[in-house]
């Protein structure tokens, strides 16, 4: 008897995801959908909820209720290692890395794939040198991460998500320290590898940037989902007034052939 197992056409399912602190309710709900190849951007405002929901999806923080299935597979029932081996988060605000080379930060990105006290292969070296390569870093290898710009040193932590080769990259603000081109720049890198099938979700504060890129985007507000969808459909100046309390003009820009946003002004008596 032929059984015919369904394959699943997402990547990434997150499904009414909830998480407290000391029963003050963070995040509510959220349900959202990733298939291979797609980039989602999150945006909301300050304290949404954006970060907590990225820590999620990486299994650093464990849901009160919901869950995370990533290719199908529950990641509450993976080890850290089994989650680092499909999942790089780059962080808003990341851990100390000061001591460390550059080389040996994104070095760290192999970990998950290397056994006990097993030494970096030459492939791992390979992989994580192109890594580097794409991201301009290759000039800081010998260099501390203490020696570097904010910048720099972000692009080094995206050089370490990519050499982790994960199923699904998520980035908490990634282009908040760069510079206009390296913010172009990390896009077109990350949009290369959605191209050949990886998923990223990308906490984005630039919301012209964010409907360029994203191919769908998912408005957080009081940790709750205000709007997930297409660019179009999402940015409504009712939907970024709800959650900014600003006026916008939404428009295409036809040079770049892309939404984009510009703010007119606060509404008054806003809550934000
Ligand atoms: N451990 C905690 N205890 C209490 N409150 C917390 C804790 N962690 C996060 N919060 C609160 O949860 C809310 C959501 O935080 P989060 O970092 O997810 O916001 P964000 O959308 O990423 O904001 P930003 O745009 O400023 O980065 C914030 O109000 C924050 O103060
Ligand atoms: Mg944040």
């Amino acid at each position: 008897m032929n059984i015919h197992v369904e394959k699943s056409t997402e990547t990434l399912n997150a499904s009414h995801l909830t998480f407290e602190v000391e029963s003050k309710r963070l995040l509510n709900e959220v349900s959202i959908t990733i298939s291979p190849g797609e980039l989602l951007g999150v945006i909301g405002p300050n304290g949404a909820g954006k970060t907590t929901l990225l820590r999620l999806m990486a299994g650093i923080l464990k849901p009160k209720s919901g869950s995370v299935l990533i290719d199908g597979a529950s990641i509450s029932d993976m080890s850290v290692k089994e989650v680092a081996k499909k999942v790089a988060l780059i962080s808003q605000v990341p851990g100390f890395t000061f001591g460390f080379t550059c080389f040996e930060i994104v070095m760290m990105g192999r970990y998950p794939f290397m056994g006990r006290l097993q030494v970096e292969s030459t492939l791992d070296k390979k992989i994580a040198l192109g890594a580097m390569r794409a991201t301009d870093t290759e000039q800081f290898m010998d260099r501390t991460m203490a020696t570097l710009s904010g910048g720099e040193r972000q692009r080094v932590f995206l050089a370490r998500a990519l050499s982790q080769q994960p199923r699904v990259m998520l980035l908490d603000e990634p282009t908040a320290n760069l510079d206009i081109s390296h913010q172009l720049k990390l896009f077109q890198i990350v949009k290369g590898l959605t191209s050949s099938g990886m998923s990223a979700i990308a906490a984005i504060h630039d919301i012209s940037l964010a409907a360029r890129y994203c191919d769908k985007l998912l408005i957080l507000n009081r940790g709750s989902m205000l709007a997930f969808g297409t660019p179009k459909d999402v940015l409504t100046y009712e939907n970024i007034a709800l959650a900014f309390g600003v006026e916008v003009n939404v428009y295409t820009d036809s040079v770049i052939n892309s939404l984009a946003l510009s703010v007119i002004r606060q509404i008054p008596q806003a809550n934000n």
